[in-house]
């Protein structure tokens, strides 16, 4: 794992935005993973205002994101989907039918993970795969004790990672309890991974990341045996640090 310390969030977010902005200039038709929440939100802006600057061009690009939450409609403001269009995709000229986002509304959602899945195959290999990290360890939703093996799937959303992401509801009662996540299996097959840490209350997973062991209990720690992963982490979470002050 390749680790880039930036001075600040801010730094961290140009630091991801130029990242894939050299990717698509590479490579116009990249397919990208997408991560939702708090810590990508500036990134994304980066990559609208060099898209107004530069007219950086998406429509050959494709995007997967890697969750999103079971029983919010799609116009809710806190789906995932409603995040993207929010965050970068009304703001790029991305192609409405190269945007997939797992649909939590299904009817049955076992055959909606496994059309996912198949989706991964035929459009894959995810060039760029984005990743948040949760406190608990968690990538993409993958809860602590997911096996490595899994693909895409419905998670039960433990307690803590409830409480984490109330910030962006009325009350935590308005949590989804339950989500679709690509699975491990399915987020280790990008070809490059880029995984975002920022945040002092993220300062104990980054520990825990560089210096735990390989072990399902804590699902981030897989990213050891990819062959090609990034993590920018920022000065907020360096400085809560006792390995790296
Ligand atoms: C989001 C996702 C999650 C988040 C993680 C960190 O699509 O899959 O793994 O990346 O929960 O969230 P923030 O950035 O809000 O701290």
């Amino acid at each position: 794992m390749d680790i880039i310390t930036t001075t600040s969030y801010e730094a961290l977010s140009i630091t991801a935005a130029n990242y894939i902005i050299e990717k698509l200039n590479n490579n116009p038709s990249a397919v990208l993973g997408m991560a939702t929440g708090g810590t990508p939100t500036k990134m994304y802006e980066f990559l609208i205002k060099d898209r107004i600057q530069n007219n950086t061009s998406y429509q050959n690009v494709t995007t997967f994101n890697l969750d999103e939450y079971v029983n919010l409609a799609k116009n809710d403001a806190n789906s995932y989907f409603s995040y993207m269009n929010k965050h970068l995709f009304t703001h790029i000229d991305i192609t409405k039918q190269n945007v997939f986002i797992p649909d939590g509304l299904a009817e049955n959602l076992e055959d909606e993970c496994k059309r996912y899945e198949q989706l991964l195959q035929d459009k894959g290999p995810v060039d760029v795969q984005i990743l948040g990290l949760g406190e608990n360890g968690h990538i993409g939703f993958n809860e602590p004790g997911t096996p490595f093996t899994s693909r895409t799937h419905v998670v039960e959303l433990t307690e803590s990672t409830r409480q984490a992401n109330a910030r962006f509801f009325p009350s935590l009662e308005d949590v989804p309890t339950h989500a679709i996540t690509m699975g491990i299996a399915s987020i280790m097959n990008a070809k490059e991974i880029i995984l975002l840490v920022s945040g002092k209350n993220k300062a104990d997973a980054f520990e825990r990341l560089l210096h735990g062991k390989i072990s399902e209990d804590f699902p981030a720690s897989i990213l050891k045996n990819h062959p090609c992963v990034k993590i920018i982490a920022d000065r907020s979470v360096l400085e809560q640090s006792s390995i790296i002050a």
